[in-house]
């Protein structure tokens, strides 16, 4: 699926999470120390110098979020500033110039109307998928940032992240670390992602969706799953979800804290979870903008096979954490104020 897919071609029901060419992109240059206005354009190949320290010291960082499409044909986006402010994050930990908040969503709306045809219709269950990046660019060698930048987003539609959406899948507890104590791992920056390829091979491999990080510092603590964050819902109704500095900080999860004592009445904590006290969970998942919520059926934890609710059913907690998070996002539940654009 590439280049040459029309919207009027698409089975909206059976898209996966792949890359598809649509119609614009938005694209801003960052030169003598400012922004331009920024275009939308049709041409999705970059033309940078050899030297960009994008591509030799990974002097980038990018952004994934959605817009969805409304019952009355209206299309929104959840908590577009959320990305921008964790953008600003990631450029500051790789100095890069931050892109500014406000210009960051009109560029997401200009992208966004430009591609609307590209907007999944409501009830199909895809969205469309948005991804901002920063890069650093120009004729360099020394490792230094650059004084160039391009900031871009372009867009697709996508399905379910993990294959199966809603179903659960198992995953492997790795040994390798997706980053460093005091590293990078809570910048959404490329190096990040390029290092967790080999575990999320060697995962696949054994048939399993993805591999599952314990922190860097102890090998103790469960951090991330692929991609995406970990949660799980403890037997006497806790949420928890793992606080680390050196995690990514997931806007869904953020959300599903929220939604889950606001909505659901559950405690909630972001704290330490223990992977010897894994049989504390009744359920398990994965959350992340890509992963929507991913439900943990199994966890391979070196010679043990823990299963949390089900191999093959979603859990009920998790399930209502679903309901409400994608009712918000597709307009069927009222939104907390200012979560929807
Ligand atoms: C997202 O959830 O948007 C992500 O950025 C995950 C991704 C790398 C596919």
């Amino acid at each position: 699926m590439t280049t040459d897919l029309r919207p009027e071609n698409i089975d909206w029901k059976d898209l996966g999470f792949s890359y598809i060419k649509t119609d614009y992109r938005f694209i801003s240059y960052y030169k003598d120390g400012s922004w331009d206005e920024g275009t939308l354009t049709e041409d999705n190949q970059l033309h940078i110098s050899e030297g960009s320290t994008a591509l030799h010291y990974g002097q980038q960082c990018f952004e994934g979020m959605k817009a969805y499409r409304t019952a009355d044909g209206s299309i929104q986006l959840f908590r577009p500033y959320e990305n921008a402010k964790r953008m600003k994050l990631s450029c500051e930990r790789l100095l890069m110039p931050v892109f500014p908040e406000e210009k960051f969503v009109e560029a997401i709306k200009k992208v966004v109307k430009a591609n609307e045809e590209w907007v999944p219709p409501y009830g199909t269950g895809s969205t469309l998928y948005i991804r901002p990046f920063i890069i650093g660019i120009g004729d360099n060698i020394g490792v230094k940032p650059a004084d160039e930048y391009i900031f871009s987003a372009f867009v697709m539609p996508v399905g379910p992240y993990f294959k199966g959406g809603l179903k659960p899948s198992n995953f492997l507890v790795t040994d390798y670390d997706r980053a460093a104590p005091k590293g990078t791992g809570a910048a959404k920056v490329g190096g990040n992602y390029a290092g967790s390829l080999l575990p999320g091979k060697e995962a696949k491999e054994r048939s399993f969706s993805d591999a599952v990080y314990l922190d860097p510092e102890t090998h103790t603590k469960i951090e991330e799953v692929g991609a995406a964050n970990f949660f799980g819902i403890t037997k006497d109704d806790l949420f928890i979800t793992p606080k680390s500095s050196s995690i990514l900080p997931s806007i869904t999860k953020y959300s599903l804290l929220w939604l889950a004592e606001n909505r659901l009445n559950l405690k909630v904590s972001e704290g330490d979870v223990y992977i010897d006290q894994i049989n504390q969970f009744k359920e398990a998942g994965a959350c992340g903008t890509a992963a929507v919520i991913a439900p943990i059926g199994g966890l391979q934890i070196k010679d043990d096979f823990h299963v949390f609710y089900s191999e093959t059913e979603v859990g009920p907690v998790t399930k209502r954490l679903y309901n409400e998070l994608v009712g918000i996002q597709t307009g069927d539940v009222e939104a907390p104020e200012g979560w929807i654009v």
